[in-house]
């Protein structure tokens, strides 16, 4: 009797272990140039860089927008975004940066769904130990008359679209994550029509704001000169 019960709690002691020993979460660093090791030496911008990632890929119908918060996670603000599961200053101690990382049902985006890239991931961190500040009118310039598919288009696609427009869940079959897929919404109009919010087309990015007028011009010059995968 007395070994069965100490056979019991091993048994137990390794279920356990098992179960709640995860991968350690990777620490992002904090994107200053003193942090040695990471190349970005700029302050995140929330609004260009995070805010869209969060809205495209989290704050789906059926996910986290305002009607089904699953969870009880709303992910399409910053005021929302910053209601729970983030600690400023400490991603790897803030839910909503775990997740990325977990396996099986705390895994978010969950199975099905688009994943982020390493690159995202890093993003969210870095913004995170950066503070999880607020901050606005900044990120990469964009140039009006740079619109090549891998270095402006391409960018433009994977923070804004893809969440939803991924090969394994693409809304209305548009996959945005691929050449071919892009350069086919390019050619038939739907790709400018949809961002330029122009009539008769459904407005994009669904739930989030309009792209700046400098993406817009990008597009529409990409799909002008044939949509090339250059
Ligand atoms: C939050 C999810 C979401 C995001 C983000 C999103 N889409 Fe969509 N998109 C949809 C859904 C859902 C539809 C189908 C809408 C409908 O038919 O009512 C759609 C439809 C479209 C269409 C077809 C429109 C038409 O009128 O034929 C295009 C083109 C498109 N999206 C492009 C984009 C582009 C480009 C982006 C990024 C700038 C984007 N989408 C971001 C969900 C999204």
């Amino acid at each position: 009797m007395k070994k069965n019960l100490t056979a019991t709690g091993i048994l137990l002691i390794i279920l356990v272990w098992g179960c709640t020993h995860e991968a350690p979460v990777p620490d992002p660093g904090t994107g200053n140039p003193s942090d040695p090791g990471i190349p970005t030496p700029t302050e995140i911008c929330f609004e260009a860089d995070v805010l869209p990632i969060f809205q495209s890929y989290c704050a789906k119908s059926g996910c986290h927008d305002a009607a089904t918060h699953k969870e009880g996670y709303v992910l399409d603000s910053y005021s929302n975004i910053m209601k729970r599961g983030i600690v400023p200053g400490n991603a790897v101690n803030s839910t909503l940066y775990k997740v990325l990382f977990a396996s099986g049902e705390n895994r978010m985006p969950p199975a099905g769904q688009a994943q982020l890239t390493d690159a995202q991931k890093s993003t969210i961190g870095i913004w995170i130990n950066q503070g999880a500040k607020n901050t606005i009118n900044c990120g990469a310039a964009c140039d009006p008359n740079a619109f090549a598919y891998n270095a402006n288009i391409k960018p433009i696609m994977n923070t804004h679209c893809v969440g939803c427009h991924s090969a394994v869940n693409p809304s209305k079959g548009i996959d945005l994550s691929s050449y071919n897929g892009t350069k086919a919404a390019a050619l038939n109009g739907s790709l400018y029509g949809s961002v330029s919010h122009a009539q008769g087309f459904v407005a994009m990015p669904q739930g989030a704001a309009k792209l700046s007028d400098c993406k817009i011009t990008v597009i529409q010059k990409w799909a002008a000169a044939g949509a090339p995968n250059n």
